[in-house]
Formats: structure tokens, C-alpha cells, sequence
């Protein structure tokens, strides 16, 4: 990613750009802009190679690819495991019931969902809301590999056994896996439990609450 964007800058300044300030912003305020709209353009830039995907069998039953969405320079991201009907019918995560939860979650976190970014370990609603199947996964991760090097957020929350075994290289229940951080492409990876698992049983409310502080005070961000 450091190279596409050096590359990138090198190509800015061979035709004259000589650097990106905008007049009247402080430096840093004008860093950020740069860096926010490059990982735009660089998201944008890979929504369009999913276009009209027929890599995985998934494609046959779906209404939309569901790429993910949220701020381009997030500290934190949440993936889940894949779409579901509501958000193959709109195209977007967790819009749902879980994603309701998820957005009371966030707000308990004090975050906004436009803060973050929210994706999936697949694009692609598997039929009647089964799990990804293995060729599926290893088929359409390669996009959420290419979107966590775009986003390069501090912290990745894995929702759920799905996000979590593939984030964590691991497959154990998530009784064993939570409680720590791993690592997934030089990023700092927390598992805990799906919403929808908490939609079932209420009782893991707690550790998730638990989880979720963890990963605040793991950016310097503490809930109070
Ligand atoms: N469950 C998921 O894992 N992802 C969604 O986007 C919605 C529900």
C-alpha cells in the first residue's frame, strides 16, 4: 500500500503537483484530505473490479454486492460474515436487525457508524443465510485483504466465528478465541461475539460490552 502510494505521489509530482496543501487548511488538516479522498478513489477503484462478479457460485442468488461502507480512514473496522437478506436487498452491511443492534453498540461506544467502516468476509448473501463456505471464503477475501491494506485502521473488530476464523487464522470457538488480540496483515485484530448471536442469547451482551471497551482503550479512545 506504502508503494501504490508512493508511486502515486511520485506520479503527483512528475506532473508538477508540488505537494497537497489547500490554501487556508494547516498542514496536518491538509494530509488528511489527501490521504482520506486517495483511499476513496482506491476503494472506489476496487468496488469496480467486483462489478457484475461471478468468481463464486454466491453470485447466483444475489440482488447486490454488498462491498462494505464507512469512513475511508477509520481506526476501527468491523467485519462481519456476509450479507444477509436485508442488506443483499439494499446493498449495504448490516442494515438489518443485527445491524440495528450493531448501531446501539456503536452508539454505547460513543461512534458514529460514518466513523468507522463496516464489511464482510464475503460480498455475496450465501442462500438462506447459511455460513460462507470454504471456496466462497477463499474466493472473495482477497477484496477485504485489499480493502484492510487501503484502510489501514488501527484496530479490526471480528463479529462473529466466520470473521473470526479467518481473521485469526484460527478455528476454535469464540469462547476461546475472544479475550485477545491477533494479528491479520500487520493490524490488531479482536474477536468477539456476531450481533445476531446476541439477538439469540442475550447473555453475551456482557462479554461483547467487555470486548469492545478492550478494543477502545486498545486506540486511547476509553468509553467512559
Ligand atoms: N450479518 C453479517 O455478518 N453481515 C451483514 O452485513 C449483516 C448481517
Amino acid at each position: 500500500m506504502k508503494e501504490q502510494l508512493r508511486a502515486h505521489l511520485l506520479y503527483l509530482a512528475e506532473q508538477g503537483v508540488q505537494g497537497l496543501e489547500i490554501p487556508g487548511l494547516p498542514d496536518n488538516v491538509s494530509d488528511n484530505r489527501a490521504e482520506t479522498d486517495f483511499n476513496r478513489e482506491c476503494l472506489q477503484a476496487l468496488w469496480h473490479r467486483l462489478e457484475n462478479c461471478t468468481r463464486c457460485k454466491l453470485h447466483r442468488g444475489r440482488n447486490n454486492i454488498v462491498f462494505g461502507e464507512g469512513s475511508p480512514t477509520p481506526d476501527i473496522v468491523f467485519v462481519g460474515e456476509g450479507p444477509g437478506r436485508d442488506e443483499d436487498l439494499q446493498g449495504r452491511p448490516f442494515v438489518g436487525r443485527a445491524g440495528a443492534l450493531l448501531n446501539r453498540i456503536l452508539a454505547a461506544m460513543g461512534l458514529q457508524r460514518e466513523e468507522i467502516y463496516i464489511c464482510n468476509v464475503v460480498k455475496c448473501r450465501p442462500p438462506n443465510n447459511r455460513n460462507p463456505e470454504p471456496d466462497e471464503i477463499s474466493t472473495c477475501s482477497p477484496f477485504l485483504a485489499q480493502q484492510i491494506d487501503i484502510l489501514q485502521p488501527r484496530v479490526i473488530c471480528a463479529l462473529g466465528n466466520v470473521a473470526a476464523a479467518f481473521l485469526t487464522g484460527r478455528n476454535a470457538p469464540m469462547t476461546v478465541l475472544r479475550g485477545r488480540f491477533y494479528d491479520y496483515r500487520g493490524i490488531c485484530v479482536r474477536p468477539t461475539y456476531h450481533p445476531a448471536a446476541i439477538l439469540r442469547n442475550p447473555g453475551y451482551r456482557r462479554p461483547v460490552w467487555e470486548d469492545v471497551q478492550e478494543l477502545m482503550r486498545y486506540i486511547g479512545k476509553p468509553v467512559p
